[in-house]
Order: structure tokens, then sequence, then C-alpha cells
């Protein structure tokens, strides 16, 4: 018996997008996708397009008049091998912007593998191709050389990842996606279970717990490339499901990870792109990241800072910053030096935009050549609050300064969000392509909305040592193990070294308004793991979707994840989610109240 095999005699020698002079006098055989067609004068040129790139091929009526014949019918899309001799092309004929355009392959055998509908739009790169359209047709945008090359880099990185983890000597053990639900502060996705109609698994945010329990048991490090499931509101860096590299260690203080995480960083850095990024990474303290840059992701290449005038204008006769400052809120100033071209449109239009971002208006003032300063509410400063200002801002002829006055959550939020956008606008990056750095020292607990307490991060993270005394009396003033890795403005991942002792354990959750029985009842098999003998220990998680995202220079998760979901939470290309069969929702015990889903 014969076994199938549709290329007969034409083995694939090599990837199209890897020819070049070297193989040129060579018989070789191409497989791929009819990129683009052309005849000129008799003669048929296609780019055959695969994983690794384009070549073109020729079919010539004087050489091979039969084969030619059947070129005719190729069309976009059809799937080909050929057989033929590789020739360096004319000078005149060298295409300069393509990697194979020196050479050409001469076209003596062509084997149709299969033909192809119409494509919804053409696989170029160059051509735009709205995003709806192009999810939709999933496929074909994956046939995309950019597309293919970002999918590449992914897997290179996820490589090197595994490489460095492994040598760091963290073990690969996975973890159940079904599992039950962990506080990491979503919506949790849950799947009914058929067995125990009424009871659900949760599908992990992410192993935390899981990890937790792996360091208790003695696996000493973990890693895992791991999927998480949050139900939140979908943004360009944000998905339902995404994955982290996720990893723990044991016997270890904050030092020891910050600096595993910067040898896997900088070695992904390297192997990825042939980057050496600066070591050791900043590290840079929470508070000083609020008061300077407004954001504890600050990208520091734009060289714009905050400065605190709550002080100077305490007492001013301008309304609007006295009331902020007596309000218990603050006034924040961001100087932008040389912005004589950002005229008054510009100002206006930037004021609306802080308000759609929550600032109730953008006060500014325009330090002109003449040292006299243009604006609408220079009138009502004093002359010592204006001195107060220019020096604390630094202020000289063609700055601009702008405020922000409000609860310190909103004036820093608008005015990061304002540094980020000058930055950008006027092309204010230092020539520093990477930014990496740590920032450390957050707080363990925040105020929440109604004012009670809650965790910053999670409830397992572990205060400073020297804080323990402050849990009881200042809870808000106890700082946290917790750092983030920020690269180039992104959070690219979170961790922290976790209470291992009941006793902290127990204090924290009764702090969150957990007395000690609701936490053994929510919590009871992690507090009884801790009881066990849990050794100290400590982790962290990297967004990988928004790390290869970072390093494919996209600027969407969409760009870096095969099938990824839509803004609206829906794969259009797999048309998920959809309704299921009665009899399913039957055998789970379920019956669903609005047949029709909300448009
Ligand atoms: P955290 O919730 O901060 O920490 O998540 C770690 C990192 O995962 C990425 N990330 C996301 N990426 C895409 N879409 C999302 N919806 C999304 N949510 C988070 C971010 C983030 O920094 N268990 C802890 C880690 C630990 O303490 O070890 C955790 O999950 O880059
Ligand atoms: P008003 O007194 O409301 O006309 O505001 C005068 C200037 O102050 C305008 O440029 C406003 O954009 C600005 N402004 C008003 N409220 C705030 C605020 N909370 N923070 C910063 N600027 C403000």
């Amino acid at each position: 018996m014969k076994a199938l095999d549709p290329l007969g005699t034409l083995r694939r020698t090599h990837f199209c997008g890897a020819v070049g002079p070297a193989e040129v006098g060579q018989e070789l055989v191409l497989c791929g996708w009819v990129h683009r067609r052309r005849d000129h004068g008799g003669v048929i040129f296609i780019d055959l397009r695969d994983r690794a790139g384009l070549a073109q091929i020729v079919f010539r009526p004087d050489r091979e008049p039969e084969t030619h014949a059947r070129a005719h019918g190729l069309r976009s899309e059809y799937v080909i091998a050929v057989r033929g001799v590789l020739e360096r092309r004319e000078d005149d004929a060298v295409n300069p912007d393509l990697p194979t355009g020196e050479v050409e392959l001469s076209v003596s055998e062509l084997r149709v593998l299969n033909t192809a509908a119409t494509p919804p739009f053409p696989p170029e790169d160059e051509l735009e191709v709205d995003e709806s359209l192009r999810l939709r047709h999933r496929i074909h945008e994956l046939r995309r050389p950019l597309a293919q090359s970002r999918l590449e880099l992914r897997h290179r990185l996820n490589q090197s990842l595994r490489a460095t983890c492994s040598e760091l000597g963290l073990l690969e053990i996975e973890t159940p996606m079904l599992a039950r639900a962990t506080p990491e502060g979503a919506r949790d996705f849950l799947v009914p279970s058929r067995q125990y109609p009424g009871q659900f698994y949760a599908l992990p945010q992410s192993p935390q717990i899981m990890k937790q329990l792996l360091m208790v048991g003695g696996c000493d490090g973990y890693f895992q490339i791991a999927r998480c499931f949050r139900d939140e509101d979908q943004r360009a860096d944000r998905q339902l499901e995404f994955t982290q590299l996720d990893l723990e260690m044991s016997f270890v203080g904050e030092d020891d990870v910050l600096r595993a995480l910067e040898e896997i960083t900088a070695r992904a850095f390297a192997d990825v792109l042939g980057v050496e990024l600066p070591r050791p990474f900043r590290r840079l303290p929470f508070d000083e990241a609020l008061a300077r840059y407004g954001s504890d992701k600050p990208d520091t290449r734009i060289p714009l800072e905050l400065v605190d005038l709550s002080d100077v204008v305490a007492n001013s006769a301008f309304k609007v910053f006295a009331d902020a400052v007596a309000g218990g809120g603050v006034v924040k100033g961001l100087a932008v030096p040389d912005a004589r071209d950002f005229g008054r449109r510009d100002l206006d239009r930037l004021g609306e935009q802080a308000q759609k971002w929550g600032a109730r208006g953008l006060a500014w003032v325009r330090v002109q050549d003449d040292g006299s300063w243009q604006s609408p509410i220079a009138k009502f400063l004093s002359e010592d609050e204006r001195s107060g200002i220019a020096a604390a801002a630094g202020l000289q002829p063609g700055h601009l300064i702008l405020f922000g006055a409000d609860r310190a959550p909103v004036v820093n939020d608008v005015l990061s969000r304002v540094r980020s956008e000058l930055g950008e606008r006027l092309g204010r990056r230092e020539p520093r392509d990477w930014d990496a750095l740590f920032v450390v020292g957050f707080p363990l607990f925040e105020s929440g909305e109604d004012g009670r307490l809650t965790y910053m991060h999670m409830p397992f993270v572990a205060p400073l040592e020297e804080d323990l005394p402050k849990l009881a009396s200042d809870p808000l003033q106890v700082r946290a193990t917790h750092y983030d890795l920020v690269i180039n403005g992104t959070e690219i991942g979170s961790g922290s070294l976790r209470n291992h002792r009941a006793d902290v354990q127990l204090a924290i959750l009764e702090r969150l308004g957990y007395p000690e029985d609701q936490a053994r009842e929510r919590f009871g098999f992690l507090l009884e793991a801790l009881e066990t003998g849990a050794p100290p220990h400590g982790g962290f998680a990297f967004g990988l979707d928004r790390l290869a995202m970072l390093l494919s220079g996209g600027d969407s998760l969409r760009d870096v994840i095969a099938f990824p979901k839509t803004q609206r939470a829906q794969d259009p290309f797999l048309q998920a989610p959809s309704p299921v069969d009665a009899r399913q929702l039957r055998e789970l015990g379920l019956r669903v109240r609005r047949e029709k889903p909300p448009e």
C-alpha cells in the first residue's frame, strides 16, 4: 500500500524567504502560496510566499512551454510546489527591498497542491485593512509576513524564557485550569460541573495559590507559561485570557527574586532582539514614582517631571488652587521646556482631553522670552506665589507649565497622562530605546472607595518586617514587599514575597475584614498549608503577551496572539461565545433566563 503523499517527488529543499546568492546554480524545490502574479510579455513572474518570506519564481514560455501554459491558471493564494534552478537576476531586475531580491527560481516543474477562493484582502502588509475584517478572516491575517514574524518572535521569546528559568533551577510544573476562585480581584470565569449540579469550577485568574502550595510542598522553585482568565473590560493591553510567565522561588529574599527577574529579562532581550539592557535595573520607590511622574509605571525616557506646589499656593487668591489644598487635595505642576511651538489651540485641545481623563481643568502659564507670564490665571497669583512656582519648577523663558488641582489620585493620573501625551507629541524622548526599572516599596493596603481598607495587589503579599508593628496601629503606612517590572511605561509584571507565617497572614486577613473564623472558611486550605511548615517564598509573573508586544513593536496584544478576542470579548473567527444545545444545558442542570444575547 502506498502512503498518501500530495507532494510526489517534489520534496521541499528550502524556505522561500531563505534563498540567496549562495544557492545560485542549484536545483531547488520551494512550496508556498501564490502571493502576487505578474505577466510580462509572455514571461510569468510569481512571488511565492511561505513563513520565511517571498521568493520570485519565473515561468518562461521558451524554456518550459507546457509548465508555462499551466502557470496561466494560477491565482492568488493557490498552494503550489515548484522545482527549478536558482538564477541570479539581471542587474536592473534586482529588488533591493526584498531579502531574496537578487535571485529568482526558473521553474521546470509545477505541481498545484490546492486552489483557493478569492481572499477577502490581499496579504501584503502595506495595505491597511480594517481590524474587524482582519479578525473575522484571521487565517488571512496570519498569512501576512508581519503576523508571521511576530509569532516567530514570540516562539523565540518562549524558548529564551524557558531556558533561563530552567538554568535558574526552576522546574516547569503545570497547574489545573479547572480550579477554584482566587482573589486576584477580577471577575471569575465559571465552568459548571455536570457531576455536581449547582457547583462550579473557576478558571484560574493566575496560578497564585497553586504555586504557593507547590513551595509548601517542597518543590523549591517553579515556573510555568500559564494561561490566566479574567472577566474584565478589554483594552489594548488587556485580554480575557492571557499568558503569564509565572514563577515562584523558596528560601529567597526580595533581592534574590529581583536578580532572577533581571537575568530572565536581560536574556530575553539579548536572545530575541540582540539588545543588551543596561544592568542593574534601576529601583524606583513607589512614593518617588508618584511624586515625580504621577504614575507607578512611568516611562522615564520622557524628561518631564511633576512638582508639588501645594504649599506655595495654599493661600492663593486663585480659588481653584486654595480650595483644592484646603479640601485635602494637592496642586501639582508639569513644566515643559522649549514649548514655544505648543500654541493656544494645542493647549485648548489638551485641556479638553484632560477633562475627559477626569480633570476639572488644566490651568497653564507660558513664560515669554522677556520673562513675563502669559496665562489666564496669572492675574490671581501674588508675586510670592509666582516666584515660588518659578523656583520649584525651574521655569525659564520658553517654558510652559500645566497645573492640576484636585484630590491627589486625580491630579497624578491626569498629569501623568498629560506627560505621556506631551512626550509623544513633542518627540521628547531620550534616544534610549529601552527603559527597564523595578518599582518597589508599594503600600500593603489602600483605602477603598467606601473608605474600608483593601489590599493593593492581593492578600498574600508579605509586609516589610520592620513595618509589622504598624499592622494594627497604622495599616496604611505598612509597606509591602511587592515589586513591579516596568519597561517603557508598561507594567510588564509584578510579584512579591508572600506571607509564609500563618500568624502574619491571619493578621492581614483580619485587617481586610475577615476575622479568624471567616478567614479559615475562605482561605482555610492556604492557612492550613502555611501551618504545615511553609518555607519563605516569593515570586513574580510576567505578562507574556505584553512582553511580546513590546519586543515586537506591536501596539495591541492582538498583534502577538494567534486567535485574540476583540474589544467586545468575542472571537469573530471561531464565533465564540455561542449558544449551546438545550440538551447540554439540561445535563449541566442549567437554565438560561435570557435566550438572546444582548445586542
Ligand atoms: P498580576 O495580576 O499583576 O499578578 O499579573 C501579572 C502580569 O500579567 C499581566 N496582565 C495581563 N495581561 C493581559 N491581559 C490582562 N487582562 C492582564 N492582567 C494582567 C500584566 C501583569 O503585570 N499572581 C500575581 C503575580 C505574583 O505575585 O506572582 C499576578 O497575577 O503584565
Ligand atoms: P475657571 O476659574 O474655572 O475659569 O478656570 C481658570 C483656569 O483654571 C482654566 O484654564 C481652567 O482650565 C483651570 N482650572 C479650573 N479648575 C482646575 C483644576 N481643578 N485644576 C487645574 N486647572 C483648573
